[in-house]
């Protein structure tokens, strides 16, 4: 239903994970994909799903030179950009208390969650802007900037800058007609977050209950995020967040039990509904 035939898309860490499922999803539906990848392996592996006229990038998005010479390539084999999803981020393993973060900590999630947006976006708008009215940003955000996540404070302050960077650019960029938007993905299956293997198998029982929807999220449903949010359909969305939780948000400790009931206690008690 949506079409982006004749459109340029770029998406970052394209070659694994939520970023991979978008940029299929894009090339399925007919868009010439750009996908800017740090790691030469999957950038190979993702270049034969994405059709003859991809152009997949070995590029760090972190340095501002490699990002630049990208978006020069871009101009000069595409010849317009109509959409830029941000997607690249990480949490880079590091769960501990704030107080534990070295220098080099805070750098390197800066580096990863921000800053490389802030430079992709940055060489990026003037070629939207070139291509003209309708292009798209979309920012690749976390339920953990709506939310506390303990032992990630340094992550998810950095993706909460990323909601005020939707936000703000939205503004800036409104009056060239070009829309701006993030979605906050709860746990999704990616090459960085594996619950399938993380969650021991005699746990596994409990995840219909854990997440209102019933499971965690893939690839695919980001994408269709995407889609919509690129397409004329979104026409009139912008500065927004789309929130691809399964309706974890929304539940905000709320827990199915085990009888079909709901709980907001750690233990399941006997007075029903929030019973304690
Ligand atoms: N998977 C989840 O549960 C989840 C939940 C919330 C938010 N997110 C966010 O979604 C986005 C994608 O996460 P994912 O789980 O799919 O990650 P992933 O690690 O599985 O995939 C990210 C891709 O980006 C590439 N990459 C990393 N650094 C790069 C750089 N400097 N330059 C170019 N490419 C780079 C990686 O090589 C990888 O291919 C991130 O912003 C992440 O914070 C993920």
């Amino acid at each position: 239903m949506i079409e982006f035939a004749g459109r340029t898309v770029l998406v970052t860490g394209g070659g694994a994970g939520i970023g991979r499922g978008i940029a299929v999803a894009f090339a399925r539906a007919g868009a010439r994909v750009v996908v800017a990848e740090i790691d030469r392996t999957r950038a190979e592996a993702v270049r034969a799903s994405l059709g003859p006229d991809a152009l997949v990038s070995v590029t760090d998005v972190r340095d501002a030179t490699q990002v630049k010479a990208l978006l020069d390539e871009v101009a000069r084999k595409c010849g317009r950009l109509d959409v830029l999803v941000n997607n690249v981020g990480d949490f880079l393993g590091i769960v501990k208390p704030f107080e534990q973060h070295t220098d080099e900590d805070l750098e390197a999630l800066y580096d990863v969650n921000l800053r490389q947006m802030f430079l992709v976006t940055r060489a990026a708008i003037p070629l939207l802007k070139k291509t003209g009215p309708g292009g798209s940003i979309i920012n690749i955000s976390t339920i953990e900037a709506f939310r506390g996540i303990p032992m990630n404070v340094v992550y998810s302050a950095f993706k909460a800058g990323v909601s005020g960077f939707t936000r703000s650019l939205a503004l800036d960029l409104g009056p060239a007609g070009i829309r701006v938007n993030e979605i906050a993905p709860e746990t999704t299956e990616s090459e960085q977050v594996k619950p399938a293997e993380w969650i021991p198998a005699r746990y596994r029982e409990h995840i219909p209950r854990w997440i209102p929807l019933g499971r965690f999220g893939q690839p695919a449903d980001a994408a269709g995020c995407a889609l919509f949010l690129a397409s004329d359909l979104a026409g009139w969305v912008t500065g927004t967040t789309l929130h691809l939780d399964g309706g974890a948000l929304a539940a905000a400790g709320w827990y199915r039990t085990p009888d079909g009931g709901w709980t907001n206690t750690p233990v399941v008690t006997d007075r029903g509904i929030g019973g304690v």
